[in-house]
């Protein structure tokens, strides 16, 4: 038990962070963590899934596989086989606000945890030095999947809005065999590969390998870009809406908001990484929880003005696509207001890629260097200082899967593993309150434990809102982790060496 708990000392994290790396000045005001939060928050969640959860699934579920949690609990595993997934209509506005709520208790609880210790890094290095290895090892693990598979969904939106402006160009879209998924959750779709959504990761791998890391001047062009998209289409769009669209707002009621809410967490996603940047801020204390509430607001607004629009201007059952806005905008006629929107998504969407790729070869790179995974990952290019080999390898792990399977099926499993990390992080800030009352904390939250047992609740209720198989498939995930845990690691580590 003590081997499986081991901490790593605090002391040794510094040292780390100093040798080898500059130590990080604290430049990082209020806006500067906003502009950093939207750059990584906003990818193709919002021009993609805002039309799956809208109009939902009509097909019945085949298997209980397919269904929510919920509903399962709801109907019972034979009733469940005569519904289909409850799409949310025009109420997917409502699941985009309950989503930014809810966030917002466990972006509360991430704060406290990243201001406690003075290193950046991630939820892995403050479980490492807080929490105990195995903890780590699971946080990790789960991080993995998080940074993986919504870049596996971010790359399968990439392909979709390309195919747009291809079509929207030159009248030309590329074959759908090569350019579709071949599964559609457990279902043969006829198609055999998404090649564009390999071949954007493999371009994207290339460049990282290279040390091509976004300046803070390109995150923030990129930025501006995708933010002037969104609201050209909000703004540009708007003339085209009729309300009859609107009726009736919630066909489902609050069981297809949930459902909805379910799947469009996923646009949230990365919000979390304002948090890292605790030791830059230059007052962490006021700037870092109003930092991530601001970013989580902004987006709430944006995405909710999306989704008011785009089911207002279509009937909202023709969504369920995978380019629903451009598509929508072709429906009414918008073709130049199109382009604009798709190469701002494009963007977007890149710039998403780009922030999830580096920070998951670093998080293979980090358990590498704790001995933890194989030495190989944490090999550092001898020309161009970047970890190469576990950039290529994060880079194939996304890119293959991602021709494979469709949008809908990642971000499920992104978003599970997503708020089963946000739930451990929550629990985590009650847990160290208890253990290390003392040690000094940049920001608190307030109303504990109050505040972070809400955030386990609205992590769980969402949860509830995915599919048996999303369950499922995240504990054979978590099983594959502790079996490389037990089988491997656990006597490898550079902490066991010490003992
Ligand atoms: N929040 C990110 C997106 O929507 C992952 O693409």
């Amino acid at each position: 038990m003590s081997q499986l708990l081991r901490c790593k000392p605090i002391e040794q994290l510094i040292a780390e962070s100093e040798s080898g790396r500059h130590k990080l000045t604290k430049t990082l005001g209020l806006w500067s963590l906003v502009a950093m939060g939207i750059g990584a928050v906003i990818g193709s969640g919002i021009f993609t899934l805002t039309g799956t959860a809208a109009a939902g699934v009509t097909m019945k579920y085949q298997s209980v596989l397919h269904a929510p949690v919920l509903d399962l609990l709801r109907y019972g595993p034979d009733a469940v086989s005569t519904i289909g997934r409850p799409g949310a209509g025009p109420g997917v506005v409502l699941s985009f606000l309950l989503v930014a709520f809810a966030c917002g208790f466990a972006a509360l609880c991430y704060a406290e945890l990243s201001s406690m210790i003075p290193v950046a890094g991630s939820t892995y290095t403050y479980a490492y030095a807080t929490l105990g290895e195995i903890f780590a090892w699971i946080l990790g693990w789960d991080l993995i999947l998080e940074y993986a598979v919504s870049n596996m969904s971010v790359a399968v939106g990439f392909s979709g809005y390309f195919n747009d402006i291809l079509d929207n160009l030159f009248g030309y879209r590329l074959p759908p065999e090569w350019s579709g998924p071949a599964f559609r959750g457990g279902d043969v779709t006829g198609a055999y590969f998404n090649l564009p959504a390999l071949i954007i990761m493999v371009v994207l791998t290339w460049l990282l390998v290279r040390g091509v890391k976004e300046s803070a001047q390109a995150t923030n062009i990129m930025v501006v870009i995708k933010t002037l998209a969104i609201l050209a289409f909000v703004f540009g769009a708007a003339s085209a809406i009729d309300p009859g669209n609107w009726k009736p707002f919630m066909p489902n009621g609050m069981s297809g908001v949930i459902s909805g809410a379910a799947i469009v967490f996923f646009a949230y996603i990365g919000f979390d990484s304002v948090s890292t940047a605790a030791e830059e801020c230059e007052n962490p204390k006021r700037d870092l929880p109003w930092g991530i509430i601001l970013t989580l607001a902004i987006c709430a607004l944006l995405y909710g003005s999306v989704a008011l629009v785009l089911t207002g201007i279509v009937p909202y059952t023709t969504l369920n696509n995978d380019e629903p806005v451009a598509r929508a905008l072709k429906d009414v006629g918008y073709d130049k207001l199109r382009i604009f929107v798709s190469v701002g998504a494009l963007v977007g969407m890149w710039s998403s890629l780009l922030v999830f790729q580096y920070g998951q070869a670093r998080i293979w790179f980090a358990m590498s260097r704790d001995r933890l995974l194989p030495g190989i990952f944490s090999r550092v290019h001898p020309e161009y200082r970047t970890p190469d080999v576990s950039t290529w390898i994060a880079g194939f792990v996304v890119g293959i899967p991602a021709g494979l399977w469709d949008i809908a099926t990642f971000a499920e499993l992104a978003n599970i593993g997503t708020l089963a990390a946000f739930a451990s992080v929550s629990a985590g800030v009650i847990v160290l309150r208890k253990r290390q009352p003392d040690m000094p904390r940049g920001f608190r939250v307030p109303l504990v434990p109050m505040v972070p047992y809400l955030s386990i609740l609205f992590c769980l209720i969402l949860m509830l809102g995915l599919p048996l198989q999303t369950w499922l498939t995240f504990f054979i995930w978590l099983i594959i982790g502790l079996a490389i845990y037990f089988g491997y690691s656990k006597s490898r580590s550079v902490l066991a060496a010490g003992e």
